[in-house]
């Protein structure tokens, strides 16, 4: 799945992004992940922002940026943003992940709730997050990955995912396959989160 296909697919998701996902994805992950965030000063960065569903999770005091690929899922955070005049909200800005428009070492935590099952070139997007993060500086992922037990959810998973550029993500994402391409330091992992506990929350550190 190229980078032309992901805005396409969230192009078309947009409209109907928050009524299908949250439901789908359920609030638990981004809730998890802005409560570790909350826990650590200074600046934020979330990747693949989307539609901002995070957003009520963060501390009203917080320092939030976010980025996204897709102007229309943007668009959505803005309204939210202004529509709930939240004002943590520092920048919201259309960007590749794969090319961060800012220097090095700019952020204290980063989060990606739902992403980088979605993100094209997972090495190039890796290498980037590490770069903006400050040294002891963590990183929380969200996602499923694919079933390594090869039991009946892998078979559906690997069915699913020869429509990987029509969904806008892959569901045989490979967790070891991440880890492979980065150099930051697995600090917590927590397991079987909602819906149907098929979510992993992630806990990184970009070391000092
Ligand atoms: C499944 S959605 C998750 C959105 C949000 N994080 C949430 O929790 O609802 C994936 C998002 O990642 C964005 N995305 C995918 N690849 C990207 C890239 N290379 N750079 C920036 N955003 C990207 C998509 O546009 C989409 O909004």
């Amino acid at each position: 799945m190229d980078i032309t296909a992901v805005k396409r697919s969230y192009k078309r998701y947009a409209p109907v992004y928050d009524t299908t996902f949250r439901w789908l994805l359920g609030q638990q992950g981004r809730r998890r992940a802005a409560e570790i965030a909350n826990q650590r000063p200074g600046r934020v960065l979330e990747l693949g922002v989307g539609t901002g569903l995070t957003f009520p999770f963060y501390r009203d005091d917080h320092d939030v940026s976010g980025v996204d690929i897709s102007p229309e899922m943007l668009k959505k955070a803005e309204q939210r943003v202004s529509s709930r005049n939240l004002k943590f909200v520092r920048e919201l800005r259309v960007m590749d992940i794969e090319a961060l428009d800012y220097p090095d070492e700019t952020f204290d935590t980063i989060v990606a709730a739902y992403v980088m099952s979605v993100v094209p070139d997972i090495a190039k997007a890796l290498k980037e997050i590490e770069r903006v993060t400050r040294p002891g500086g963590q990183v929380i992922f969200v996602n499923h990955f694919r079933d390594t037990d090869n039991g009946a959810r892998a078979k559906v998973e690997q069915t699913m995912s020869r429509f990987a550029a029509q969904l806008g993500w892959h569901p045989d994402f490979d967790l070891d396959h991440m880890l492979a391409h980065t150099n930051l330091e697995m600090t917590g992992r927590e397991d079987n989160l909602p819906p149907l506990g098929l979510f992993t929350l992630l806990r990184l550190k970009k070391r000092d």
